[in-house]
């Protein structure tokens, strides 16, 4: 079959190239795969600066923001052929850690877990994948094609979920959100917050193509400049990883704050901290960073309702280029204007 390959710390290896069918190891369900979002972390990985081929194997097969349709699938698995599935992205780890073992592998404390397109597992850029009927997540068919939005939308629920977890421990009642960065990542953050009723504020460098009126049509507010959000924010995502704008947020922060970091930094940068001054406003004022990443399959399910709750039309206007697997290099060409990339299997 064909699929999307590196080789893990090569930079600019990605290639289309034929790979064994996928082993029944894997799981019993046998997926088409219909489309393959790209994201940041597809940009490492592709770059050399990340990922990490499955052991005893050259080649790593990327791709970890799937959109599939089951063509196999054993009686009893749950699933049934047609079902448009999304494939988690995390296995846990052999020991189990406490977190694995409950089947909260995004939290995994060894660091053990793999990733399937991203550590040690081959990912869904190919043209079929099998998968055990956990780790298959099945979505309203009427999502259809803005199903391949579900993985980063996952990063999100949990993000979310950990922020009002924490922010409970106390009475609280926040209204105003800054989310930074208006990419996939943003703008599901935003999409979340308003779903959740709050006043949401996105911050973002550019002031053309489509992520202004992305925004707009939330009914939340866009700013190319943190002085110009005009109060601070009782919740903070950061979507971004940007050195200094991490820094820069935390002081817009409003008391009793909890601020996430979503966003993975490419690289160190150093910037002057005063870090006794970070320290001091953070301390009065009770606030709370902390940093989130990936999901566990309960995330998977909040993030297939939030979905089916969006605006079709909107979340198709997030996918910004639709390209076929063949032309990766196109894909991977960032534009302007580009939001969302979408690799689709179907086309070509
Ligand atoms: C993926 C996560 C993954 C993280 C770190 C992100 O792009 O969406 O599922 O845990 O990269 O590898």
């Amino acid at each position: 079959m064909k699929a999307l390959t590196v080789t893990p710390g090569t930079r600019d290896s990605a290639r289309v190239r034929e790979m064994p069918d996928p082993p029944e190891a894997d799981g019993p369900i046998l997926v088409r795969t219909l489309a393959v979002g790209v994201c940041g972390t597809d940009h490492e990985i592709v770059d050399g600066a990340y990922g990490e081929a499955p052991p005893g194997e050259d080649h790593l097969i990327i791709g970890h923001e799937s959109l599939g349709r089951v063509e196999d699938a054993p009686d009893g698995s749950g699933f049934t052929p047609g079902d448009l599935v999304v494939g988690i992205v995390r296995r846990p780890d052999p020991v189990p850690c406490a977190n694995c073992a409950a089947g909260q592998w995004d939290m995994c404390a060894n660091g053990r877990y793999t990733e399937r397109g991203i550590k040690a597992r081959h990912g869904y850029a190919s043209e079929h994948y099998r998968i055990h009927p956990e780790f298959a997540v099945r979505l309203d068919p009427a999502l259809d094609r803005v199903g391949v939005l579900m993985e980063p939308t996952t990063i999100l629920a949990k993000a979310w979920e950990h922020v009002e977890s924490i922010g409970h421990r106390a009475a609280w009642s926040p209204r105003r959100v800054l989310v930074t960065g208006a990419g996939p990542v943003g703008l599901l953050a935003a999409l979340l917050g308003v779903q959740r009723g709050y006043d949401v504020r996105v911050l973002d460098q550019v002031s053309s193509g489509p992520k202004p009126q992305l925004v707009a049509d939330l009914g939340a507010s866009y700013h190319t400049d943190l002085q110009d959000v005009d109060a601070d924010a009782d919740i903070i995502i950061e979507c971004t990883g940007a050195g200094s704008l991490v820094l820069d947020v935390m002081t817009r922060s409003a008391r009793n704050a909890v601020v996430c970091l979503t966003g993975v930094s490419s690289g160190s940068r150093e910037v002057g901290v005063d870090v006794g001054g970070l320290n001091r406003g953070m301390v009065l004022e009770n606030d709370v960073v902390f940093g989130s990443v990936n999901a566990n399959r309960r995330h998977y399910e909040q993030a297939a309702e939030a979905l089916t709750r969006a605006d079709r039309g909107w979340l198709e206007r997030m996918i910004s280029r639709r390209v076929p697997l063949e032309r990766i290099a196109d894909a991977l060409d960032a534009r302007d204007d580009d939001v969302k990339v979408v690799l689709d299997l179907e086309a070509g």
